[in-house]
């Protein structure tokens, strides 16, 4: 899964980028040679997300710093940030974009604002099962390129690094959810995806975005009835303690893009740029090889709970689910995603 990193920038824009890294963002450090490149200049790299950091993507952060520091012989060091301690979903894009921080992986909604056709990774639907996920999200499948390849990201010099799973959705609320008219009326919290405000209408229920670090609260008090998400994430922010109801309807998913400041990027030496992206690369592998797994085992840690009935829904009854949805919500969103690509994914439902 090894992707190319970028030779078309200039020895004149690599040297200012460096500059401005050094001076004014703090994305790196000079240890000797006086920022002019030396062969002992260090880096360091601030890596923020906001889950727990026991969670596939989590995980996944730790492995890439593991990696970046062992391959660059220390030259780059790797700061994680789990738990929206340092960003959070409101401003970790803006402190990309300024290069506070140089790398994240917001889930594909989080995009919305800024590149809305990764809004793709959000059609209810798009997978049966995790088994399905490889197939459509990879670097090289048609989603995948959209997403590896997309303008208005390289436009805010943005540059994709890597696609990670967590995995499929939930759902969760105080009440039982066997059918679409059980949600009716109730309301929902959501990552800020049109695509999925279009989801829980044709559901016939209510839906509020709000920052992930927001949703414990925000259920415990009332201010919302329910959400959606996989095991892992209810169960590392405790969801399920104020939830009484889950309805295993693997509906949606949740899955990351791994993105890096791209004047940072480019202001590295040409081998520590490829060390960032091999160990991404190797990030992305091990990612998906345990995700599946940790989100089996939240699930087990939340029926050992007892706080939480899980209802697994017949493929009938799924299917009621998915009815209301698909195509009606891939095709009102066909515009802001491309049409030719919500075509191909029908096509191998
Ligand atoms: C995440 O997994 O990064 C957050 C998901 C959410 O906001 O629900």
């Amino acid at each position: 899964m090894m992707r190319r990193r970028s030779r078309a920038t200039s020895v004149a824009v690599l040297g200012l980028s460096a500059v401005l890294a050094l001076s004014a963002c703090g994305g790196a450090r000079s240890s000797g040679s006086g920022g002019g490149g030396g062969e002992d200049q260090t880096f360091t790299i601030k890596f923020s997300h906001v889950v727990a950091p026991k969670t596939p993507k989590g995980q996944a952060a730790e492995k890439f710093k593991e990696l970046v520091e062992e391959k660059s012989d220390g030259k780059i060091t790797v700061d994680v940030f789990p738990n929206s301690e340092l960003y959070g979903d409101k401003d970790e894009l803006q402190a990309l974009q300024s290069n506070s921080v140089q790398v994240l992986a917001p889930a594909s909604a989080k995009f919305t604002t800024l590149a809305p056709a990764l809004q793709v990774l959000d059609l209810p639907f798009l997978f049966d099962s995790v088994d399905d996920i490889p197939k459509v999200v990879s670097p090289d499948t048609p989603a995948g390129k959209a997403i590896f390849e997309n303008q208005a990201l390289a436009d805010n010099n943005i540059k994709v690094l890597g696609l990670w799973d967590n995995g499929l959705k939930q759902l969760s609320s105080n009440t039982e959810m066997r059918t679409p008219a059980d949600l009716q009326g109730l309301s929902f919290r959501i990552q800020p995806s049109d695509v999925l405000a279009a989801q829980f209408s044709a559901w016939g229920a209510n839906s509020t975005p709000l920052a992930f670090s927001e949703v414990f609260n925000a259920l415990q008090q009332g201010v919302i009835d329910g959400q959606e998400n996989p095991y892992s994430n209810i169960e590392s922010q405790n969801m399920h303690t104020v939830q009484t109801n889950i309805t295993e309807s693997n509906h949606g998913y949740i899955g990351y893009v791994l993105v890096i400041n791209n004047d940072f990027l480019n202001s590295l030496p040409d081998d520590l740029q490829q060390v960032v992206q091999d160990s991404a690369d190797e990030a992305s592998d091990y990612n998906r090889k345990i995700a599946a797994q940790l989100n089996q085992d939240a699930k087990k840690t939340i029926e050992d709970a007892g706080t939480t009935q899980i209802l697994k829904l017949t493929d009938q009854e799924r299917q009621a689910f998915k009815d209301a949805v698909v195509p009606a919500v891939w095709d009102q969103y066909r515009d802001v995603i491309d049409s030719d690509l919500i075509d191909s994914l029908l096509a191998q439902k």
